[in-house]
């Protein structure tokens, strides 16, 4: 649309009443866009606060039940499980990963049963169970790929079998969309979805993450090897681009807020559903500020989740979700 010259075109005109601005307003935010990332832990009646997360808590099973059915009840469709993996079963061959009773797994069958409408997203990645907490084995002091994947797929499958509704590979190995789609459909899970986070930037901003699920500290080096350079952008579109190619139903881009770019050109050049990660150190740095005084932390908090829907998101995965919903309820 080209605007007539001024003064036949005043564009304040449409933002002289609150009416006026909704009726225009071109993209919504409602709870049904919010997958909701949870930390998990073992033990009964315990809620662990997160020094880096302001208002984020590992909980155990009991207390994710209660809140997962919260925000179920707000309308939030989706929560995604992060293990806190107790320490003494963290190995450098990884075997709790696929343990079918693993927290993760056992945390699946609750979920299922308790609330079986509720979608039910994993992530798999070897990071919450690696003795040097990155997400493949260590070869050598390298990131091996295929002996990962084959990992990988027992980890999915574990999950799936325990009734996971979606599965979020993580990882960023090569080839591990299409070994695990293969593996489903040959092991009867046809239906289960992948998410794949295809798009992840190898960032500063998962920091407190990896203090949630207790990896940071672990860490040897970084993750530069197999996460995306956060300099490329077509890079990150062929990686969408082949994960697409191998069977994932949706994918990812991650972190969100500083890569809204890379959401609008997944979204215009794939038209696939499109989904972004607010990632822990987006969430931490809107709280600090908040905490400080410095930033009205509602007003900010609805403003960069709808920057998501702007830019051509479907949903996002976001630490505040209950918050958002409760907000847009209120
Ligand atoms: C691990 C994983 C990470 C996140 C989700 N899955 C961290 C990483 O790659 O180091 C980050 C999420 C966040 O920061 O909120 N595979």
């Amino acid at each position: 649309m080209t605007p007539a010259p001024f003064p036949a075109a005043r564009l304040r005109r449409l933002r002289r009443t609150r009416a006026l601005r909704e009726m225009v307003q071109e993209h919504g935010l409602s709870a049904r866009d919010l997958i909701w990332p949870v930390f998990i832990r073992d033990g009964e009646n315990v809620e662990e606060p997160i020094a880096s997360l302001p208002g984020v808590s590992r909980l155990s099973l009991d207390r994710m039940l209660k809140a997962a059915e919260q925000a179920h009840s707000l309308g939030i469709p989706a929560i995604c499980l992060f293990p806190y993996t107790d320490q003494a079963l963290r190995t450098e061959t990884c075997e709790e990963a696929w343990n079918p009773d693993n927290l993760t797994n056992r945390a699946i069958r609750a979920l299922k049963s308790e609330l079986p409408d509720m979608m039910v997203m994993t992530d798999i990645a070897l990071d919450p169970y690696n003795a040097n907490g990155h997400d493949g084995f260590v070869v050598d002091g390298e990131i091996v790929n295929d002996q990962t994947v084959e990992a990988l797929v027992k980890m999915g499958l574990a999950q799936a079998e325990a009734g996971a509704d979606i599965l979020g590979p993580s990882d960023m190995m090569d080839g591990r969309i299409g070994a695990l789609r293969m593996a489903l459909e040959a092991e009867g899970h046809s239906d289960v979805a992948i998410l794949s986070y295809a798009a992840k930037f190898a960032s500063g901003f998962y920091g407190p993450f990896r203090d949630a699920v207790g990896a940071g500290a672990r860490l040897v080096g970084d993750k530069a090897t197999y996460q995306i350079n956060p300099a490329n952008r077509e890079e990150a579109l062929a990686c969408v681009a082949r994960d697409l190619s191998e069977g994932a139903d949706m994918v990812m881009v991650k972190p969100g807020m500083p890569y809204l770019d890379i959401c609008r050109a997944v979204k215009d050049r794939f038209q696939c559903p499109t989904f972004a990660y607010q990632v822990s150190g987006e969430y931490a740095m809107l709280m600090a500020a908040a905490q400080n005084g410095w930033l009205d932390g509602d007003k900010v908090m609805l403003e960069s989740l709808i920057a998501f829907k702007r830019a051509g998101c479907d949903g996002v995965l976001s630490y505040f979700a209950p918050r958002v919903a409760a907000a847009l309820k209120g």
